[in-house]
């Protein structure tokens, strides 16, 4: 028997729903903190029994309970009454008034058959709507008028309060409308993905709130706790899902698609009992003091000696821990060989081959060490760039380390990149050693890693040494040179062991990553040691709730930030085991990584939407024949994850029992800004949902005033954030500083923000595409298009593809000695592949006679993507030759058919 009824279902899926859940679930975990619900646990209080335990008021119990939908006041023993009176005091209900619904959907039907609103001292004066078919419908005793009859209904009833339940835009002519209509107060209920809360303008004595901004407004108010303003009138639960199938007829499956999209995820209880943050007095303490909150993160670390000053900010440059010394190797070994942890598995390692490795905490240690002397014995000291272009292996984890434990900076390049795009970021890092392998395994074959490296190094001039890990062995075939190379595992069999790790500053440089911006040049990513370590540290905890018994899996490649945050630093720095994997997810069957987490038990798993969408695919047989019973937590990153995808991995790879965290980051930001906590918050798919406790993010328009839909912003400094750009410190101002001045960092996203604060990431406003989760700038494709001997002119474009998220589209002119065939393309492509890498040979390559550019000679990139994505032309009066267009258009459309 429950003991406290929470009545969750009536508000997530009635038509109020929008109104603050996460407030509503925060109520409900303190009230089920107090009182165990479900079978057989805990006794039965009434409200007078809580509020002695809360030591609160009886009335103020009363008043949450009914607000967070506990039902059944005689039959519980609660009164709800007070609730009501509070509310209809806050709305300036307490004599009857008059209402009329605008809109006869389903929200609007909805709304129009809740028998609740007497209860508030409302009736229903007229309901209303502009399209023909619903016109005259009977909802709840009342006909459905045109649009043309408000305003005399309005008059002719006294109405004063007019509910709204249309798009924003419409919403707005209806708020026009009503201008002088009488009415004291519009109420916008449309759903949040339909609406822009708060958009709507009404002059004079109107007042105009979204239900959003009525839950912000109610919670403003002191006398009620946080969590107040939920629920309001969904709160009887007479708005329930059955309610809306009774609705008139025809409209029932779109309503039912509306809650399909509308599900939310509570974190399950045996969840959040036991989850590293448990309440929501993190956000809360984090909020009041974001400063304290990440001291007290730091706190956790060895420092060797303490900072004098937890933040100095000189936008926009911050330091973080100011005067502090720290080694970060320290902290991800040292520390543990203390305790029992020195014989835990530190990393739980699986080549593509099937091949296997464990290192412990001391085994690693031991490698480290080893590793560090060679570097020293090579003249490499702090301050030094170190180039790390490996495949999935232990030893690419012991390189960065041993790099950390002496002071020099590491570069990793992933290993899927070309000979001139590592030659390039060699060569911007200054890099005087090279450190990579035979060779690595991927879907049975080699990569011939030491072939690309000896091609790039050529043009390096600031390599001494190249060391060659053996991976492969003789099938590699890799060319070695003596006068330059040298063998991993010859120089470690001399190294010692002992090696002492060099106190650092907090703010020496730990490593620089190389990522795309929106010029064809890559960014070198420059961060530092305490911060970005406290970040990942208390991200890892926090958000993969990493305990000791857990066996983490972070799917990324170590040559993106994701590698190294989350399988490198953060769960290192927590002391956890990490799988590490090789090759690839379908060698040598689509089951390869199911059986991995079968085999190894794997508790938390962190992939990627791309990879989640192909595993959907490939289908659910996979995933099902092998036993997933050991998962606890998923997480995604990368790009946004459509909503499908979402269920799908919760489904079939969670099998309903984990929460999904979504997290949204960057190699910027260092770790994770944006992610439920999967203990505290309630998930929404596709929703990255709120900022991590101590970050400060937000939405704005492009002038950087706050609005619901717009540009992602990082409103203050965080440990974990980029200190600059290498060698290009105006590039680092002009990317993420210039555009709301010195305020705000600028994330390049795109988002939208819905009544309850739940942030949702739509992608990147700049030129830059995000493929399979990774970031390649347009312009870097077009510049080696042009590098093509036949191309004159190119313009590339990110269209939506189903499993990559996004999929490069070329166009290009050729020059008049060339001529057009098949296999010019396909050399094309291998073209921008070889001076890329692979990630970013384009999908497909539209030669055309004409780009389609505007009269001022600027490309119309967004007509491109029309085209590729198959969509109507659209506005092409701009164009100075539409009869490009028309061609690229055919010769599309001749491809897809
Ligand atoms: C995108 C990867 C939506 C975003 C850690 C960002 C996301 C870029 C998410 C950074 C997410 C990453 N939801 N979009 N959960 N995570 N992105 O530097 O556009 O390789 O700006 O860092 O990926 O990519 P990067």
């Amino acid at each position: 028997m429950h003991r406290l009824a929470v009545n969750s279902t009536v508000i997530r899926h009635g038509p109020l729903r929008q109104f603050s859940s996460i407030h509503i679930e925060r109520l409900m975990h303190y009230y089920r903190s107090l009182v165990p619900a479900g079978p057989g646990g805990g006794k039965t209080f009434t409200s007078a029994q809580l509020a002695r335990l809360l030591r609160v008021d009886d009335s103020q119990v009363r008043k949450d309970l009914a607000l967070i939908g506990v039902r059944g006041s005689p039959r519980l023993g609660f009164d709800t009454s007070g609730a009501r009176e509070a509310i209809r005091g806050f709305l300036g209900l307490n004599e009857t008034r008059k209402a009329v619904v605008v809109g006869a959907g389903h929200l609007g039907s909805a709304l129009a058959s809740y028998d609740g609103f007497a209860d508030y001292g409302l009736s229903l004066a007229g309901i209303f709507d502009v399209s023909p078919e619903r016109i005259g419908l009977r909802v709840k005793g009342l006909v459905v008028q045109p649009l043309d009859q408000l305003k005399a209904t309005i008059k002719r009833e006294h109405a004063e309060i007019a509910m709204i339940t249309a798009p924003a835009a419409a919403a707005q002519e209806v708020a026009d409308l009503l201008k002088d209509s009488g009415v004291r107060a519009i109420w916008n209920f449309a759903p949040a993905d339909l609406v822009v809360p708060g958009h709507i303008h009404v002059r004079n004595e109107h007042i105009s709130v979204g239900y959003g901004e009525l839950a912000r407004h109610l919670m403003k108010k002191p006398a009620l706790r946080p969590g107040i303003g939920a629920g309001i009138l969904a709160e009887e639960g007479r708005m329930t899902k059955n309610s809306i199938k009774s609705l008139p007829q025809g409209q029932g499956g779109a309503i039912e698609a509306l809650l399909e999209e509308r599900r939310e995820f509570a974190p399950p209880r045996s969840f959040r009992v036991q989850a590293n943050a448990r309440t929501t007095g993190i956000y809360r303490r984090a909020a009041s003091s974001p400063l304290r909150f990440w001291a007290s993160q730091a706190a956790e670390l060895r420092w060797t000696k303490k900072w004098t000053r937890v933040l100095e900010w000189k936008p926009p440059h911050a330091k973080w821990f100011v005067g502090g010394k720290l080694n970060v190797s320290e902290n991800c070994l040292d520390r543990h060989l203390e305790s029992w942890r020195r014989n835990k598995a530190a990393i739980v390692w699986e080549g593509e081959p099937g091949d296997e490795r464990v290192l412990t905490y001391s085994d690693l240690h031991r490698e480290v060490c080893k590793f560090a002397n060679v570097l020293k014995s090579l003249g490499i000291r702090k301050g030094d760039r170190v180039n790390i272009y490996l495949p999935m292996i232990p030893e690419v984890v012991v390189v960065m380390l041993a790099c950390a434990r002496i002071g020099a900076v590491h570069s990793v390049v992933f290993g899927g990149f070309s000979a001139e795009s590592l030659r390039d970021r060699i060569n911007d890092a200054g890099a005087r050693l090279l450190v990579t392998a035979d060779g690595g395994w991927r879907r049975g074959n080699v990569v011939p890693l030491k072939c690309t490296a000896d091609e790039a190094v050529k043009e390096c001039p600031t390599i001494e040494k190249t060391i060659v890990v053996r991976r492969i062995g003789d099938r590699a075939e890799a060319p070695f040179d003596p006068a330059r190379d040298l063998w991993y595992h010859e120089l470690m069999a001399e190294a010692s062991p002992v090696c002492p790790p060099e106190p650092l500053d907090a703010e020496d440089m730990l490593f620089v990553l190389y990522t795309s911006g929106s010029t064809g040049k890559p960014k070198g990513i420059v961060h530092t040691t305490g911060g970005y370590l406290t970040h990942v540290y208390a991200t890892t905890k926090i958000i993969f709730d990493l305990k000791d018994e857990d066996v983490f899996w972070c799917t990324a490649d170590v040559g993106w930030v994701t590698g190294h945050s989350y399988i490198v630093y953060g769960p290192l720095a927590d002391a956890g085991t990490v799988v590490m994997y090789e090759g690839s997810p379908d060698f040598p069957e689509k089951d390869r990584f199911w059986r991995i987490v079968e085999k190894y038990r794997v508790t938390v798993l962190y992939t990627a939407p791309t990879a989640i969408r192909t595993f959907m695919r490939w289908g659910e047989e996979f995933p099902a024949r092998r036993d997933l019973s050991s998962l606890r937590l998923l997480g995604t990153v990368g790009e946004p994850i459509n909503p499908e995808a979402w269920i799908w991995y919760r489904k079939h790879i969670g099998r309903e029992r984990c929460p999904v965290v979504d997290t949204w980051w960057q190699t910027e930001t260092g770790g994770i800004l944006i992610s439920p906590l999967p203990g505290i918050v309630t998930t929404k798919p596709g929703s990255a949902t709120l900022p991590f406790p101590g970050i400060s993010a937000d939405i704005v328009d492009l002038e950087g005033k706050p609005a619901d839909a717009g540009y992602l912003v990082i409103t203050k400094p965080w440990p974990g954030m980029l200190r600059t750009i290498l060698n290009d410190e105006e590039r680092y101002r002009r990317e993420y500083w210039k555009r709301y001045g010195l305020k705000y960092y600028f994330t390049g996203d795109g988002a939208k923000r819905d009544a309850e604060g739940y942030y949702w990431l739509l992608g990147r406003v700049d030129d830059v595409m995000n493929v399979s989760g990774h970031r390649i700038s347009t312009m870097e494709v077009e510049s080696a298009l042009v590098d093509h001997p036949a191309v004159a002119e190119a313009a590339v474009i990110g269209r939506t593809h189903e499993i990559k998220g996004q999929a490069i589209s070329a166009f290009v002119t050729l020059k008049e000695s060339a001529s057009g065939s098949e296999d010019l393309v396909a050399e094309i492509r291998e073209h921008v592949a070889k001076k890329i890498g692979a990630l970013a040979r384009p999908e497909e390559v539209f030669l055309a006679a004409e780009l389609p550019k505007t009269r001022s000679g600027k490309i119309m990139r967004r007509l491109l993507r029309d085209i590729a994505e198959g969509r109507l032309l659209g506005d092409v009066t701009t164009l100075a030759d539409p009869v490009a267009v028309a061609r690229l258009k055919a010769m599309y459309e001749g491809k897809e058919g």
